[in-house]
């Protein structure tokens, strides 16, 4: 097969942030390209370049060379577009309407689970347990919260915007950071109780109803001084030099009693079925004091590098990239003329 490897060379971003995220995936690509040759199919990249033109005429730019490939089937690596992770949902949709066969989430899953206030309306609907949660447009703070909360960008990722400070304490804490997250990222704030136990990622692997739960892993907080809140915050996720980063090590498998596992199995893969995950997800989970799990957030297109939970928890169930990518390729390429806009 022609495989066209789609990425967005970011090269309008100027943020650290950006340029960190940025080099992730452009060494994604590489192993990503170095893998498909390895299987026998001939592979194709396709960066977004928007250097020097502006962005309407980049994206048709793109979409055009992707038509003009003759790819039978793309492989997304798409995660935003210069910087804006609400643009990524827009890719699958053209790919859609182009009949182009992609791997990964469709429209509806990345766009459900990229608002993180609509992926919780949804799992509290559907009986998933996560913690209870309020959403800010403005600075106004009118409800009560159970004290600690934590305060996120509603529509970001990869813990942008999430450091220390993320956890309050108090009114005053809470109305600083909400005003903090509205200055800075211009979306809402999503705040939620705090759950400070065990941390898993689920990670699942294949398509509804033949999903298989990869071996969980546990982000474990190694010797935090008291008062710091233990989460997988931007230094712990990208900042290697940060204590943060060195002191969150991942156990894969993670440890714990059956039925314990039992129970995180069943609510990721309830979360990966109703939200539509396609081809590979990760579901993130903590436990309250007394050892309930809460879904914390679901990843529709999670990161693929291996560094991160899912590849990390696919070679610990001791398989390879090349059969990863071989079946998520196959998967993909089976989805040709079903890709229809509804
Ligand atoms: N309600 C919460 N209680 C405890 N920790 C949380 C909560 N929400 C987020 N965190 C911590 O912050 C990290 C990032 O939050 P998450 O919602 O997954 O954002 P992102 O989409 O940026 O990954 C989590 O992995 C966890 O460590
Ligand atoms: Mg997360």
């Amino acid at each position: 097969m022609r495989v066209g490897i789609i990425y967005d060379r970011g090269e309008k971003c100027k943020t650290a942030h950006d340029i960190i995220s940025f080099e992730a995936i452009k060494s994604d690509v590489h192993s990503v390209r170095k893998t498909i040759k390895s299987i026998g199919h001939e592979p194709v990249i396709i960066p977004l370049e928007t250097e020097g033109s502006d962005l309407k005429y980049a994206m048709c730019r793109f979409f055009n060379r992707i038509k003009n490939s003759n790819v039978d089937v793309v492989f997304n690596l798409c995660e935003d577009i210069n910087g804006n992770s609400q643009s990524e949902i827009n890719i699958p949709a053209v790919l859609n309407l182009l009949n182009i066969p992609y791997t990964g989430s469709d429209v509806f899953s990345l766009a459900m689970t990229n608002d993180k206030q609509k992926t919780k309306h949804i799992m509290v609907r559907e009986g998933i347990p996560t913690p209870r949660y309020r959403v800010f447009y403005t600075k106004k703070i009118s409800y009560h919260l159970n004290f600690p909360a934590i305060v996120k960008p509603n529509n970001e990722d990869g813990s942008f915007g999430i450091d220390s400070g993320a956890v309050v304490m108090n009114k005053e804490e809470l109305e600083k950071r909400v005003a903090f997250v509205l200055e800075n990222f211009r979306q809402p704030a999503i705040v939620e109780e705090y759950i400070e136990g065990r941390e898993f990622n689920v990670s699942i692997f294949g398509n509804h109803p033949n999903l298989e739960i990869l071996p969980i892993s546990e982000i474990l907080y190694v010797d935090f001084p008291d008062g710091k809140p233990k989460i997988a915050d931007y230094n712990a996720k990208w900042l290697e030099s940060s204590f943060e980063y060195s002191h969150t090590p991942v156990r894969c498998p993670a440890e714990m009693e059956k039925s314990l596992e039992e129970k995180i199995r069943r609510i990721s893969l309830k979360c990966a079925t109703i939200f539509g995950c396609r081809d590979y997800g990760r579901v993130d989970i903590r436990l309250d004091q007394s050892g309930r799990p809460f879904v914390i957030e679901v990843n529709a297109n999670p990161d693929l590098s291996p560094k991160a939970g899912f590849m990390r928890s696919f070679i610990a169930a001791g398989r390879t990239y090349q059969d990863f990518l071989g079946n998520v390729l196959k998967w993909a390429a089976e989805r040709k003329d079903v890709t229809q806009v509804a």
